[in-house]
């Protein structure tokens, strides 16, 4: 983990005094609340898991750590690092993947973990509505209970919080299904810089009364308040889910197998994914307890995953057959397997889950996570290829392809043997160079965090980037949360 250079810290930062300790302590009565790193009861490798992120490839130097439960601490701990001019990072289940959930230098860490109350749920309007905190497959499993499900999922459910999907307004592997998130947020509740409440939880599913704030906190990456609560759309939970794993020969088998998935399966199509053999050979070799369904590998190869679901489990089954049978008569598929209980279903998951952290053991990953257009996704890897060969870039172990192809997202990864300069520079401002010729986005789903602001500008314009920062400098005007990230310093 090697911070940029160029990053100074904003000598405009408080630094934390013995009064500002007593001070937290005073609004976080309980002991393991306060988690302070006086070298003593707590050290600073204590604060390791808080400091370091999911990839080890970001870390910041914290020694503070604030574990509010409620708002109103989470409001009383803002309102006064904003007058102090305190620093803070809010914090979730740390799974992001830009470097936005760690600090960089000192920031205070704001973790959500403590809040973690289900509020409620209503059956007929299917509105649930949670505490920030939440851990997504805890609220997934509670709405199982009602027949319900959380529209989104992705492999990191058993320990991301619904703040932080919020913040990063993640995509996952149902938004081909159920939408982006966005779409499925009816309110929340946020503490903006000062202190103040924000309180948009209305569970109404239509209200145009001005302005939709709450979608300003969504995908903000907590650089515009903390959010404490949610209220959420969860569709009935279909009673029949089919899963398909398909191999096929090279990717515009990928997209004929889209097309007729699209045609085929109709309303019922709930997933469509795709990996290379290369995403597949780490798999194999870094996750022991994943093993693939399906025996002939071949390089060059891929596969695609096809999830229906729906309420008639008979006619969904007949349909995913007809469809996999039709790729195998017209050469489409060379391969494929249709689960047929609910334990070959998972199998055939564990297998695309497993993708980044069989990736993330294989070395230092590099992660793209771009959108292009469908037909012209596969490019960049195989673009990216012929670069890192021709280049003979050191220490290079496996450039990988794999993603929601159905939303045209694109999952780029270098694993490398290490964080190094040359395989940065190799890469960047290449991969961004290419997606913006595709007038691609160079963040689909896991945001801008600190890897990507000074990379903005080859999505969006400057009068858009301007714009964002204008909003900042009225929301945050002492730019107190999550600095350094998400947005370019102004120009003056
Ligand atoms: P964190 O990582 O803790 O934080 C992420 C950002 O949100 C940070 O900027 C943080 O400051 C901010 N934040 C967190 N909580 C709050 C809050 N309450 N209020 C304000 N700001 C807050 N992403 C996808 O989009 N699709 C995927 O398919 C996907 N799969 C993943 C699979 C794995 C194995 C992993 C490790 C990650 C994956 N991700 C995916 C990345 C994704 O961004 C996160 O998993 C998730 O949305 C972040 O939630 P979190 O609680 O871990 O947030
Ligand atoms: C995924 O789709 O698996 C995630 O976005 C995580 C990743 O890309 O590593
Ligand atoms: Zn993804």
């Amino acid at each position: 983990a090697a911070r940029d250079p160029s990053l100074k810290r904003n000598p405009a930062f408080a630094r934390l005094t013995p009064a500002d300790i007593a001070h937290f302590q005073s609004i976080l009565p309980s002991a393991s609340a306060v988690l302070y790193a006086d070298g003593a009861a707590v050290t600073q490798d204590d604060l390791l898991p808080y400091n370091m992120d999911w990839m080890r490839k970001y870390r910041g130097q914290s020694s503070l750590v604030l574990r509010p439960s409620t708002t109103d601490q989470v409001s009383k701990i803002l309102k006064y690092c904003h007058a102090r001019g305190l620093a803070v990072v809010p914090q979730g289940g740390n799974t992001g993947l830009v470097g936005g959930s760690v600090p960089v230098f000192d920031e205070i860490v704001l973790n959500l973990a403590n809040m973690n109350k289900i509020r409620s749920f209503d059956a007929v309007s299917g509105v649930i509505t949670v505490d920030a905190g939440c851990i997504l497959e805890v609220v997934d499993d509670h709405l199982r209970t009602f027949g319900h499900m959380m529209p989104l999922d992705l492999g990191a459910k058993g320990s991301c919080q619904i703040g932080g999907n919020l913040a990063t307004n993640a995509g996952g592997l149902r938004v081909l299904r159920y939408g982006s998130l966005r779409g499925s947020v009816l309110g929340v509740e946020a503490v903006l810089p000062n202190g103040d409440v924000l309180d948009t939880l209305v569970p109404l599913r239509k209200d145009n009364t001005g302005l939709d704030l709450k979608q300003l906190m969504i995908g903000a990456e907590g650089t515009l308040g903390v959010i404490t609560a949610a209220s959420i759309l969860a569709p009935v939970r279909p009673n029949a889910t089919h899963v398909a794993v398909v191999a096929v020969p090279d990717y515009a088998g990928v997209q004929a197998a889209f097309l007729n998935a699209r045609t085929m399966l109709g309303e019922t199509l709930s997933a469509f994914e795709f990996w290379d053999s290369a995403a597949c050979q780490l798999v194999d070799e870094h996750l022991s307890h994943v093993r693939h369904p399906l025996e002939s590998q071949q390089p060059g190869a891929f596969n695609v995953l096809v999830e229906t679901a729906g309420a008639d489990a008979e006619h969904n089954m007949a349909k995913l057959d007809a469809y996999l049978e039709k790729l195998m008569d017209e050469g489409v598929a060379v391969d494929g397997a249709v689960a047929q209980d609910q334990a070959q279903a998972l199998a055939i998951w564990a297998v695309r889950e497993g993708i980044p952290e069989a990736c993330s053991k294989a070395g230092a990953v590099f992660k793209y996570d771009v959108s292009v257009p469908v037909p012209d996704l596969y490019e960049l890897v195989e673009a990216t290829r012929t670069r890192l060969a021709e280049l003979k870039v050191p220490g290079v172990l496996s450039v990988i392809g794999y993603g929601h192809v159905g939303d045209g997202n694109l999952h780029l990864n270098v694993a490398a043997e290490d964080y190094t300069k040359q395989v940065t520079n190799a890469l960047e401002p290449f991969v961004y160079e290419w997606v913006a010729s595709k007038r691609g986005s160079i963040s689909a789903e896991h945001g801008l965090g600190l890897m990507k602001p000074k990379h903005l500008h080859y999505s969006k314009t400057k009068q858009a980037i301007d714009l964002m920062q204008q909003i900042k400098k009225v929301v945050d005007p002492k730019g107190i949360m999550n600095p350094y990230k998400y947005l370019p310093e102004p120009e003056h």
